[in-house]
């Protein structure tokens, strides 16, 4: 999808600092040994996420021989684009019978439910998009820059995590190996693009002053809205229990604490996160700049005598997760502050499923 205005494209590199060096490769394993037979399904193809999946996986050259696209009873029949060719986008059935290798879902939580079990057991490796199977213990939740390592044949239905989540651990990662996370407070400022199509017509409609189909309750434009999914018991939104649960579960530390507080803005480039981030032990601020510019996936973006911070507007349609404003909190010893920008679309959901599809194959797992 083309979201327009073409200061999207502008990428601050004539202002590069010392940490911002070349772009890296945010990974890792390209596929490789699977070239002749790998038929890939997408399935939730015609949506925001599965758009970009088509795009990554073009993009990344994942060794893709044949396209399975599926999507809802409505949109079978429609036409998709991938490589220059047009392909039929098909039923969930359907995507079973034409027995993939690997079926990379972003078609919401009940959709995967029902079905992801069904295609694991015509032995298609299922990559899931949604929060159907995060948290449940017989399943991997994976990041690939953190714990591809975990994954083996056996995993049959693989969770990718969240999206506010994932940008946040691939940056605090490398920080927690070296100095130990204690507590983490993270408020987000996410991007509609990360409820799906309806909301992003609807930020537009708003724009234009036209009436349409409401993906909030109330209007976007020209507001925040301080309640991402629903609220729980505790008073957090389940956004917000995502972000607690997700993150220890990849980071592999139930000792972690961490509380959060996520926010819906009209802003399409991207999600972003202040971070305040306590450690068991202190460290020194240019070796914080330093792990993380030499961190897989990180671009570091950090330089306020000449305002260069991380925005939505840069972040968009980029692979990497850029973080920036770091700077010590002085209210207490060991912490220090952080702003984290990532495209929701991309790491968050896309480019992270496609990762993990690479280093299946890469493996020979798939
Ligand atoms: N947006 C993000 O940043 C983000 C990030 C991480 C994860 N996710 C997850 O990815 C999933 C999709 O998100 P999105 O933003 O791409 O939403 P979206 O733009 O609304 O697209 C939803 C897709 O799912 C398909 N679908 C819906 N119901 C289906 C059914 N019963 N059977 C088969 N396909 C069905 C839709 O097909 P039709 O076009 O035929 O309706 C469409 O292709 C959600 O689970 C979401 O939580 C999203």
């Amino acid at each position: 999808m083309d979201y327009g205005p073409s200061t999207m494209d502008y990428h601050p590199c004539t202002k590069v600092n010392e940490y911002q060096l070349t772009k890296k490769k945010s990974l890792l394993h390209k596929a490789g040994g699977q070239e002749d037979n790998m038929k890939v399904a997408v399935v939730g193809a015609t949506g925001l996420v599965g758009t970009k999946m088509l795009q990554v996986l073009e993009e990344r050259n994942f060794p893709v021989t044949e396209l399975v696209p599926v999507a809802s009873e409505r949109s079978v029949g429609k036409e998709v684009e991938f490589k220059g060719a047009k392909y039929k986008v098909v039923t969930m059935a359907d995507g079973i019978a034409a027995k993939p290798a690997v079926a990379i879902f972003s078609a919401g939580g009940g959709t995967s439910l029902e079905w992801a079990p069904k295609f694991a057991e015509a032995g298609i490796t299922v990559i899931d998009n949604s929060s159907a199977w995060r948290m449940d213990p017989t399943k991997k939740l994976v990041v690939p820059e953190l714990n591809a390592d975990a994954l083996t044949a056996e995993d049959k239905i693989i969770a990718n995590p969240n999206c506010s989540t994932i940008q946040m651990v691939v940056a605090l990662n490398p920080l927690h190996l070296k100095y130990t996370i204690k507590r983490i407070v993270v408020s987000t400022y996410q991007s509609v693009t990360g409820t799906g199509k309806k909301a992003v017509d609807q930020l537009f409609n708003e724009r234009r002053g036209e009436e349409g189909p409401m993906a909030y309750k109330y209007p976007i434009d020209l507001n925040v809205i301080p309640q991402i999914d629903v609220f729980l018991d505790n008073g957090y939104t389940k956004e917000e229990m995502k972000m607690v649960k997700e993150t220890k579960k990849i980071m592999r530390d139930e000792s972690i604490r961490i509380t959060a507080t996520t926010v819906r803005i009209p802003v399409i480039g991207g999600h972003s996160e202040s971070v305040n981030v306590e450690f068991e032990n202190d460290f020194d601020l240019d070796e914080v700049k330093q792990l993380l510019a030499d961190a897989p996936g990180v671009i570091v973006q950090d330089n306020p005598a000449e305002a260069l911070y991380p925005m939505p507007l840069w972040a968009h349609d980029k692979d990497e997760v850029f973080v920036g404003r770091l700077r010590r909190d002085e209210s207490q010893p060991n912490t220090l502050n952080m702003w984290i920008v990532s495209d929701n679309l991309r790491k968050g959901a896309a480019t992270n499923a496609v990762q993990i599809a690479e280093y299946l194959a890469s493996k020979g797992l798939l």
